[in-house]
Protein backbone atom coordinates (compact mmCIF):
# COMPACT_ATOMS: atom_id res chain seq x y z
CA UNK A 1 0.00 0.00 0.00
CA UNK A 2 1.34 3.21 -0.47
CA UNK A 3 1.85 6.29 2.08
CA UNK A 4 2.34 9.83 2.02
CA UNK A 5 6.32 10.74 3.87
CA UNK A 6 6.50 14.71 4.63
CA UNK A 7 8.99 16.51 6.12
CA UNK A 8 6.78 19.40 7.46
CA UNK A 9 8.06 22.94 8.35
CA UNK A 10 8.51 23.74 4.84
CA UNK A 11 7.34 27.20 3.27
CA UNK A 12 5.18 27.28 0.10
CA UNK A 13 5.67 29.72 -3.02
CA UNK A 14 4.31 29.78 -6.72
CA UNK A 15 1.29 28.52 -8.09
CA UNK A 16 -0.97 25.91 -8.47
CA UNK A 17 -3.34 25.16 -11.23
CA UNK A 18 -6.72 23.74 -10.01
CA UNK A 19 -8.22 20.42 -11.48
CA UNK A 20 -11.73 19.96 -13.13
CA UNK A 21 -14.13 19.22 -10.32
CA UNK A 22 -14.78 15.46 -9.41
CA UNK A 23 -18.89 16.27 -8.25
CA UNK A 24 -19.40 18.09 -11.38
CA UNK A 25 -18.48 15.65 -13.30
CA UNK A 26 -19.77 12.53 -11.87
CA UNK A 27 -22.98 13.58 -12.03
CA UNK A 28 -22.44 14.43 -15.86
CA UNK A 29 -21.23 11.23 -16.63
CA UNK A 30 -24.59 9.80 -15.40
CA UNK A 31 -26.62 11.90 -17.19
CA UNK A 32 -24.73 10.66 -20.83
CA UNK A 33 -27.05 8.18 -20.53
CA UNK A 34 -30.01 9.99 -21.15
CA UNK A 35 -29.48 10.04 -24.64
CA UNK A 36 -27.78 7.72 -27.29
CA UNK A 37 -24.73 9.28 -29.35
CA UNK A 38 -21.12 10.40 -28.40
CA UNK A 39 -20.47 13.17 -25.41
CA UNK A 40 -17.37 14.91 -24.66
CA UNK A 41 -16.39 16.13 -21.31
CA UNK A 42 -13.24 18.22 -21.29
CA UNK A 43 -10.68 19.73 -18.29
CA UNK A 44 -11.45 15.76 -16.57
CA UNK A 45 -8.89 14.90 -14.10
CA UNK A 46 -7.47 11.59 -14.15
CA UNK A 47 -9.25 10.64 -10.34
CA UNK A 48 -9.81 7.23 -9.01
CA UNK A 49 -14.07 8.23 -8.70
CA UNK A 50 -13.91 9.04 -12.55
CA UNK A 51 -12.29 5.83 -13.44
CA UNK A 52 -14.73 3.93 -11.10
CA UNK A 53 -17.57 5.79 -13.09
CA UNK A 54 -15.77 5.22 -16.36
CA UNK A 55 -16.05 1.27 -14.92
CA UNK A 56 -20.06 1.45 -14.24
CA UNK A 57 -20.98 3.07 -17.43
CA UNK A 58 -18.75 0.34 -19.38
CA UNK A 59 -20.93 -2.28 -17.59
CA UNK A 60 -24.38 -0.36 -18.67
CA UNK A 61 -22.88 -0.74 -21.82
CA UNK A 62 -21.12 2.31 -22.53
CA UNK A 63 -17.82 3.14 -24.58
CA UNK A 64 -15.55 5.30 -22.43
CA UNK A 65 -12.25 6.71 -23.12
CA UNK A 66 -9.98 8.81 -21.74
CA UNK A 67 -7.20 10.63 -23.36
CA UNK A 68 -5.70 14.01 -22.80
CA UNK A 69 -7.87 14.83 -19.80
CA UNK A 70 -11.11 14.56 -22.16
CA UNK A 71 -13.83 11.63 -21.71
CA UNK A 72 -15.84 10.64 -24.72
CA UNK A 73 -18.58 8.67 -23.88
CA UNK A 74 -20.68 7.00 -26.71
CA UNK A 75 -24.10 5.73 -25.07
CA UNK A 76 -25.50 4.25 -27.74
CA UNK A 77 -25.51 1.15 -27.10
CA UNK A 78 -26.19 1.21 -23.43
CA UNK A 79 -28.50 -2.28 -22.49
CA UNK A 80 -27.81 -3.11 -19.24
CA UNK A 81 -29.88 -1.33 -16.26
CA UNK A 82 -27.64 -2.17 -13.92
CA UNK A 83 -25.40 -1.02 -10.76
CA UNK A 84 -24.05 -3.68 -8.90
CA UNK A 85 -22.46 -3.96 -4.96
CA UNK A 86 -18.92 -3.81 -5.96
CA UNK A 87 -18.70 -0.41 -7.42
CA UNK A 88 -21.94 1.17 -5.66
CA UNK A 89 -20.49 0.38 -2.12
CA UNK A 90 -17.24 1.77 -3.28
CA UNK A 91 -18.00 5.04 -4.66
CA UNK A 92 -21.97 6.36 -3.70
CA UNK A 93 -22.15 8.48 -6.57
CA UNK A 94 -23.02 5.58 -8.38
CA UNK A 95 -26.59 6.21 -6.90
CA UNK A 96 -26.66 9.01 -9.44
CA UNK A 97 -27.10 6.35 -12.36
CA UNK A 98 -30.64 5.33 -10.77
CA UNK A 99 -33.18 7.89 -12.51
CA UNK A 100 -31.04 8.32 -16.12
CA UNK A 101 -31.50 4.06 -16.18
CA UNK A 102 -35.23 4.68 -15.15
CA UNK A 103 -35.64 7.36 -17.42
CA UNK A 104 -34.22 5.62 -20.56
CA UNK A 105 -34.84 1.74 -19.95
CA UNK A 106 -37.78 2.30 -17.78
CA UNK A 107 -36.31 0.07 -14.98
CA UNK A 108 -33.41 0.30 -13.11
CA UNK A 109 -31.41 -2.08 -10.51
CA UNK A 110 -29.13 -0.35 -8.07
CA UNK A 111 -27.35 -1.43 -5.03
CA UNK A 112 -28.09 0.43 -1.75
CA UNK A 113 -24.90 2.27 -1.02
CA UNK A 114 -24.66 1.07 2.49
CA UNK A 115 -22.48 3.67 4.72
CA UNK A 116 -19.00 5.33 4.63
CA UNK A 117 -16.71 6.82 6.55
CA UNK A 118 -18.65 9.58 6.70
CA UNK A 119 -21.66 8.49 7.94
CA UNK A 120 -25.08 6.31 6.91
CA UNK A 121 -25.89 7.64 3.31
CA UNK A 122 -29.39 7.32 3.01
CA UNK A 123 -31.34 7.31 -0.50
CA UNK A 124 -34.66 7.87 0.47
CA UNK A 125 -34.97 11.65 -0.77
CA UNK A 126 -33.91 10.04 -4.22
CA UNK A 127 -36.18 7.15 -3.72
CA UNK A 128 -39.35 9.36 -2.51
CA UNK A 129 -38.93 11.80 -5.89
CA UNK A 130 -38.64 8.66 -8.03
CA UNK A 131 -42.00 7.36 -6.64
CA UNK A 132 -43.14 10.90 -7.46
CA UNK A 133 -42.80 10.48 -11.14
CA UNK A 134 -44.64 7.44 -10.67
CA UNK A 135 -41.65 4.42 -10.28
CA UNK A 136 -43.00 1.50 -8.41
CA UNK A 137 -39.42 1.18 -6.02
CA UNK A 138 -38.83 -2.24 -4.59
CA UNK A 139 -36.48 -2.94 -1.78
CA UNK A 140 -34.69 -6.10 -2.22
CA UNK A 141 -31.54 -8.00 -1.17
CA UNK A 142 -29.89 -4.64 -0.68
CA UNK A 143 -30.76 -3.75 -4.22
CA UNK A 144 -33.44 -0.81 -5.43
CA UNK A 145 -35.44 -1.89 -8.20
CA UNK A 146 -37.18 1.04 -10.09
CA UNK A 147 -40.05 0.32 -12.72
CA UNK A 148 -41.91 2.71 -14.68
CA UNK A 149 -44.33 2.35 -17.51
CA UNK A 150 -44.54 5.93 -17.93
CA UNK A 151 -42.75 8.89 -15.88
CA UNK A 152 -44.70 11.70 -15.63
CA UNK A 153 -43.60 15.16 -14.72
CA UNK A 154 -44.61 15.98 -10.89
CA UNK A 155 -43.71 18.35 -8.46
CA UNK A 156 -41.32 17.52 -5.74
CA UNK A 157 -40.17 19.23 -2.19
CA UNK A 158 -37.27 17.80 -1.07
CA UNK A 159 -37.56 18.19 3.45
CA UNK A 160 -33.85 18.22 3.21
CA UNK A 161 -31.59 19.78 1.06
CA UNK A 162 -29.72 17.21 -1.07
CA UNK A 163 -26.99 17.14 -4.18
CA UNK A 164 -27.52 13.74 -5.07
CA UNK A 165 -31.25 13.46 -4.66
CA UNK A 166 -31.82 16.92 -6.59
CA UNK A 167 -29.35 15.34 -9.12
CA UNK A 168 -31.20 12.07 -9.96
CA UNK A 169 -34.93 14.29 -9.99
CA UNK A 170 -33.35 16.40 -12.55
CA UNK A 171 -32.26 13.88 -14.62
CA UNK A 172 -35.54 11.77 -14.67
CA UNK A 173 -37.43 15.52 -15.61
CA UNK A 174 -35.89 16.21 -18.24
CA UNK A 175 -37.75 13.53 -20.59
CA UNK A 176 -40.74 12.82 -18.03
CA UNK A 177 -44.44 13.69 -20.10
CA UNK A 178 -45.09 17.02 -18.75
CA UNK A 179 -43.64 19.84 -16.44
CA UNK A 180 -41.91 19.08 -13.67
CA UNK A 181 -41.53 21.91 -10.22
CA UNK A 182 -38.41 20.43 -7.99
CA UNK A 183 -38.91 23.03 -4.72
CA UNK A 184 -35.99 23.60 -2.08
CA UNK A 185 -33.54 21.83 -4.81
CA UNK A 186 -29.93 21.86 -3.95
CA UNK A 187 -28.16 24.42 -5.07
CA UNK A 188 -24.38 23.87 -5.60
CA UNK A 189 -21.94 25.02 -8.51
CA UNK A 190 -21.85 21.27 -9.61
CA UNK A 191 -25.87 20.74 -10.40
CA UNK A 192 -25.76 24.34 -11.86
CA UNK A 193 -22.89 22.97 -14.05
CA UNK A 194 -25.07 19.47 -14.59
CA UNK A 195 -27.70 22.23 -15.72
CA UNK A 196 -25.58 23.88 -17.97
CA UNK A 197 -24.82 20.31 -19.47
CA UNK A 198 -28.08 19.07 -19.86
CA UNK A 199 -29.34 22.25 -21.93
CA UNK A 200 -26.83 21.26 -24.17
CA UNK A 201 -28.80 18.20 -24.67
CA UNK A 202 -31.48 19.78 -25.75
CA UNK A 203 -33.37 19.88 -21.93
CA UNK A 204 -35.92 22.64 -20.98
CA UNK A 205 -34.64 24.04 -17.16
CA UNK A 206 -35.30 27.50 -15.66
CA UNK A 207 -34.57 28.54 -12.62
CA UNK A 208 -30.71 27.44 -12.69
CA UNK A 209 -28.67 28.47 -9.75
CA UNK A 210 -32.13 28.78 -7.64
CA UNK A 211 -33.75 26.55 -5.35
CA UNK A 212 -37.09 26.31 -7.53
CA UNK A 213 -36.69 24.52 -10.58
CA UNK A 214 -39.19 24.04 -13.82
CA UNK A 215 -38.63 21.62 -16.51
CA UNK A 216 -40.48 20.91 -19.43
CA UNK A 217 -40.12 16.95 -20.02
CA UNK A 218 -38.66 16.66 -24.01
CA UNK A 219 -39.13 14.01 -26.13
CA UNK A 220 -35.04 13.99 -27.64
CA UNK A 221 -32.11 14.48 -25.88
CA UNK A 222 -29.00 14.65 -27.97
CA UNK A 223 -25.57 14.00 -27.00
CA UNK A 224 -23.67 17.27 -26.23
CA UNK A 225 -19.81 18.23 -25.01
CA UNK A 226 -18.70 20.90 -22.30
CA UNK A 227 -15.41 21.90 -20.57
CA UNK A 228 -15.70 20.81 -16.95
CA UNK A 229 -15.77 23.76 -13.99
CA UNK A 230 -12.56 23.74 -12.11
CA UNK A 231 -12.64 21.98 -7.86
CA UNK A 232 -14.05 24.27 -5.93
CA UNK A 233 -13.05 21.79 -3.02
CA UNK A 234 -9.23 21.57 -3.96
CA UNK A 235 -9.07 25.07 -4.04
CA UNK A 236 -10.19 25.71 -0.95
CA UNK A 237 -7.65 22.53 0.17
CA UNK A 238 -4.64 24.29 -1.40
CA UNK A 239 -5.95 27.65 0.06
CA UNK A 240 -5.51 26.33 3.64
CA UNK A 241 -2.49 24.70 2.89
CA UNK A 242 -1.18 28.46 2.73
CA UNK A 243 -2.74 29.07 5.28
CA UNK A 244 -1.42 26.66 7.71
CA UNK A 245 2.05 26.70 6.70
CA UNK A 246 1.95 30.60 6.74
CA UNK A 247 2.51 30.76 2.94
CA UNK A 248 1.86 32.95 0.18
CA UNK A 249 0.45 31.33 -3.13
CA UNK A 250 -1.70 31.92 -6.32
CA UNK A 251 -4.27 29.48 -6.97
CA UNK A 252 -4.87 29.46 -10.59
CA UNK A 253 -7.91 28.68 -12.25
CA UNK A 254 -10.68 28.63 -9.46
CA UNK A 255 -13.51 30.30 -10.03
CA UNK A 256 -13.81 32.51 -6.13
CA UNK A 257 -17.52 32.99 -6.37
CA UNK A 258 -17.97 29.07 -5.50
CA UNK A 259 -15.44 29.78 -2.10
CA UNK A 260 -16.88 32.92 -0.67
CA UNK A 261 -17.83 30.92 2.62
CA UNK A 262 -14.52 29.30 2.84
CA UNK A 263 -12.70 32.64 2.22
CA UNK A 264 -14.81 34.40 4.47
CA UNK A 265 -13.96 32.34 7.34
CA UNK A 266 -10.14 32.49 6.54
CA UNK A 267 -10.61 36.40 6.16
CA UNK A 268 -11.88 35.99 10.13
CA UNK A 269 -8.97 33.33 10.88
CA UNK A 270 -6.31 36.68 9.83
CA UNK A 271 -5.66 35.45 6.09
CA UNK A 272 -6.22 38.32 3.04
CA UNK A 273 -7.03 38.03 0.00
CA UNK A 274 -6.25 39.54 -3.68
CA UNK A 275 -8.46 37.39 -6.25
CA UNK A 276 -7.65 38.78 -9.89
CA UNK A 277 -10.18 37.31 -12.38
CA UNK A 278 -9.72 33.19 -12.39
CA UNK A 279 -6.64 33.70 -9.73
CA UNK A 280 -6.48 34.11 -6.04
CA UNK A 281 -3.47 35.38 -3.96
CA UNK A 282 -3.06 34.33 -0.28
CA UNK A 283 -1.51 36.19 2.44
CA UNK A 284 -1.27 34.19 5.61
CA UNK A 285 -1.57 35.31 8.38
CA UNK A 286 1.27 35.30 11.04
CA UNK A 287 -0.80 34.13 13.83
CA UNK A 288 -4.04 32.14 12.98
CA UNK A 289 -7.04 33.50 14.82
CA UNK A 290 -9.66 30.92 16.00
CA UNK A 291 -12.77 31.03 14.10
CA UNK A 292 -16.34 28.68 14.87
CA UNK A 293 -17.63 27.30 11.66
CA UNK A 294 -20.92 25.26 11.26
CA UNK A 295 -21.36 23.28 7.78
CA UNK A 296 -24.43 24.03 5.60
CA UNK A 297 -25.56 23.37 1.98
CA UNK A 298 -24.18 25.40 -0.53
CA UNK A 299 -23.77 28.69 -0.54
CA UNK A 300 -23.15 28.23 3.10
CA UNK A 301 -19.79 26.70 4.07
CA UNK A 302 -19.12 23.35 2.51
CA UNK A 303 -19.08 19.88 4.73
CA UNK A 304 -16.41 18.71 2.08
CA UNK A 305 -14.18 21.39 3.84
CA UNK A 306 -14.65 20.88 6.83
CA UNK A 307 -11.77 18.88 8.16
CA UNK A 308 -9.21 20.58 5.84
CA UNK A 309 -10.31 23.52 8.46
CA UNK A 310 -10.27 22.09 11.54
CA UNK A 311 -6.68 21.16 10.65
CA UNK A 312 -5.83 24.56 10.37
CA UNK A 313 -7.72 25.90 13.64
CA UNK A 314 -5.49 23.12 15.71
CA UNK A 315 -3.03 25.75 15.32
CA UNK A 316 -4.62 28.81 16.30
CA UNK A 317 -4.45 31.11 19.24
CA UNK A 318 -7.01 29.97 21.09
CA UNK A 319 -10.32 27.57 21.13
CA UNK A 320 -12.77 27.01 18.37
CA UNK A 321 -16.03 25.08 17.51
CA UNK A 322 -16.28 23.22 14.35
CA UNK A 323 -19.85 21.61 13.50
CA UNK A 324 -20.82 19.52 10.73
CA UNK A 325 -24.94 19.45 10.75
CA UNK A 326 -24.57 17.76 7.41
CA UNK A 327 -22.41 14.40 8.32
CA UNK A 328 -22.64 14.43 12.20
CA UNK A 329 -19.95 11.46 11.71
CA UNK A 330 -17.03 13.19 10.06
CA UNK A 331 -14.64 13.49 12.01
CA UNK A 332 -12.49 10.34 11.28
CA UNK A 333 -9.99 13.13 10.88
CA UNK A 334 -9.83 13.50 14.51
CA UNK A 335 -8.26 10.87 16.20
CA UNK A 336 -5.50 11.03 13.71
CA UNK A 337 -4.89 14.63 14.17
CA UNK A 338 -4.69 14.03 17.95
CA UNK A 339 -1.98 11.44 17.05
CA UNK A 340 -0.01 15.20 15.69
CA UNK A 341 -0.66 16.38 18.99
CA UNK A 342 -3.36 18.47 18.46
CA UNK A 343 -5.67 19.27 21.06
CA UNK A 344 -9.09 18.66 20.39
CA UNK A 345 -12.34 17.04 22.02
CA UNK A 346 -15.84 15.58 20.29
CA UNK A 347 -19.16 16.19 21.55
CA UNK A 348 -21.73 14.60 19.31
CA UNK A 349 -20.89 16.65 15.90
CA UNK A 350 -19.08 19.42 17.57
CA UNK A 351 -15.60 19.37 17.17
CA UNK A 352 -13.94 22.00 20.31
CA UNK A 353 -10.31 22.40 19.00
CA UNK A 354 -7.58 24.10 21.12
CA UNK A 355 -4.99 26.03 19.49
CA UNK A 356 -1.53 24.40 20.31
CA UNK A 357 1.91 26.13 20.04
CA UNK A 358 2.95 23.48 17.32
CA UNK A 359 2.22 20.08 15.63
CA UNK A 360 4.58 16.88 15.84
CA UNK A 361 5.03 14.49 12.87
CA UNK A 362 3.89 11.27 13.50
CA UNK A 363 2.09 7.88 11.96
CA UNK A 364 -1.26 8.58 10.93
CA UNK A 365 -3.86 6.92 8.49
CA UNK A 366 -6.16 8.34 6.04
CA UNK A 367 -10.38 7.50 6.63
CA UNK A 368 -11.99 8.81 3.96
CA UNK A 369 -10.89 11.17 1.07
CA UNK A 370 -11.44 14.83 2.69
CA UNK A 371 -9.93 13.32 5.82
CA UNK A 372 -7.08 12.68 4.12
CA UNK A 373 -6.17 16.20 2.94
CA UNK A 374 -6.86 17.64 6.42
CA UNK A 375 -3.83 14.79 7.38
CA UNK A 376 -1.56 15.84 4.33
CA UNK A 377 -1.88 19.81 5.58
CA UNK A 378 -1.27 18.86 9.26
CA UNK A 379 1.57 16.89 8.15
CA UNK A 380 3.02 20.30 6.22
CA UNK A 381 2.70 22.64 9.04
CA UNK A 382 4.33 19.85 11.81
CA UNK A 383 6.80 20.03 13.07
CA UNK A 384 9.32 16.52 11.73
CA UNK A 385 7.95 13.52 9.95
CA UNK A 386 4.71 12.21 9.09
CA UNK A 387 4.08 9.09 7.38
CA UNK A 388 0.16 8.65 6.45
CA UNK A 389 -1.10 5.63 5.08
CA UNK A 390 -4.24 4.26 3.02
CA UNK A 391 -3.42 7.46 0.49
CA UNK A 392 -5.89 5.66 -1.85
CA UNK A 393 -8.26 7.66 -0.13
CA UNK A 394 -7.03 10.59 -1.54
CA UNK A 395 -6.58 9.50 -4.73
CA UNK A 396 -10.02 9.35 -5.44
CA UNK A 397 -10.22 13.33 -5.39
CA UNK A 398 -7.24 15.30 -5.78
CA UNK A 399 -5.27 14.71 -9.02
CA UNK A 400 -1.61 14.11 -7.72
CA UNK A 401 -1.51 16.20 -4.80
CA UNK A 402 1.89 15.44 -4.17
CA UNK A 403 3.26 16.14 -7.05
CA UNK A 404 1.18 19.93 -7.43
CA UNK A 405 2.38 20.34 -3.54
CA UNK A 406 5.90 19.21 -4.55
CA UNK A 407 6.06 22.05 -7.31
CA UNK A 408 4.82 24.65 -4.19
CA UNK A 409 7.81 23.61 -2.14
CA UNK A 410 6.74 21.06 -0.08
CA UNK A 411 9.25 18.01 0.94
CA UNK A 412 6.52 15.39 0.20
CA UNK A 413 6.48 11.52 -1.42
CA UNK A 414 4.71 9.06 -2.70
CA UNK A 415 6.07 5.85 -1.59
CA UNK A 416 5.06 1.92 -1.60
CA UNK A 417 4.66 0.72 2.03
C1 LIG B 1 -22.60 15.15 -2.40
O1 LIG B 1 -22.91 13.93 -1.74
C2 LIG B 1 -21.08 15.13 -2.61
N1 LIG B 1 -20.72 14.00 -3.46
C3 LIG B 1 -20.37 15.01 -1.26
O2 LIG B 1 -18.97 15.10 -1.50
C4 LIG B 1 -20.77 16.20 -0.40
O3 LIG B 1 -20.19 16.06 0.88
C5 LIG B 1 -22.31 16.24 -0.26
O4 LIG B 1 -22.92 16.28 -1.57
C6 LIG B 1 -22.80 17.46 0.51
O5 LIG B 1 -22.37 18.62 -0.15
C7 LIG B 1 -20.87 14.13 -4.80
O6 LIG B 1 -21.31 15.14 -5.30
C8 LIG B 1 -20.44 12.96 -5.63
P1 LIG B 1 -26.35 14.97 -0.01
P2 LIG B 1 -24.47 13.50 -1.55
O7 LIG B 1 -27.37 14.08 -0.59
O8 LIG B 1 -25.24 13.90 -2.75
C9 LIG B 1 -28.81 13.46 3.72
C10 LIG B 1 -16.73 14.42 -1.40
O9 LIG B 1 -15.96 14.47 -0.41
N2 LIG B 1 -29.58 12.65 2.77
O10 LIG B 1 -26.34 16.42 -0.39
O11 LIG B 1 -24.48 12.07 -1.15
C11 LIG B 1 -27.36 13.02 3.87
O12 LIG B 1 -27.25 11.97 4.83
C12 LIG B 1 -18.15 13.94 -1.22
O13 LIG B 1 -16.43 14.79 -2.54
C13 LIG B 1 -30.73 12.01 3.23
O14 LIG B 1 -31.09 12.09 4.39
O15 LIG B 1 -24.89 14.38 -0.31
C14 LIG B 1 -26.70 14.30 4.35
O16 LIG B 1 -26.95 14.46 5.73
C15 LIG B 1 -18.40 13.37 0.16
N3 LIG B 1 -31.45 11.27 2.34
C16 LIG B 1 -27.47 15.39 3.60
O17 LIG B 1 -28.71 14.80 3.20
C17 LIG B 1 -31.10 11.16 1.03
O18 LIG B 1 -31.81 10.48 0.25
C18 LIG B 1 -26.76 15.93 2.37
O19 LIG B 1 -26.39 14.82 1.58
C19 LIG B 1 -29.92 11.81 0.58
C20 LIG B 1 -29.19 12.56 1.47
Amino acid sequence: MEKFVIEGGKKLSGSVEISGAKNAILPIMAVTLLAKGKSALRNVPKLNDIKMMSHLLRIIGARVDYEDKSLAIDTSYCSFYEAPYEIVSKMRASINVLGPLLARFGKAKVSLPGGCAIGTRPVDLHLKAMEKFGAKINIKNGYIYAEAKELKGAKIYFEKVSVGATENAISVAVSAKGETEIFNAAVEPEITSMIDFLVKMGAQIEGKGTSHLKIKGVQELHSAEMEMIPDRIEAGTFLLAAAITKSEITVKNCVSEHLQSLIEKMEKAGSRFRIENKNIKIFPAERIKPVDIFTEPYPGFPTDLQAQFLALMTLADGESKITDEIFPDRFMHVAELLRLDANITMNKNVASVKGVKQLSGAEVMATDLRASAALVLAGLAAKGKTVISRIYHIDRGYEKIEEKLKQLGADIKRVQG
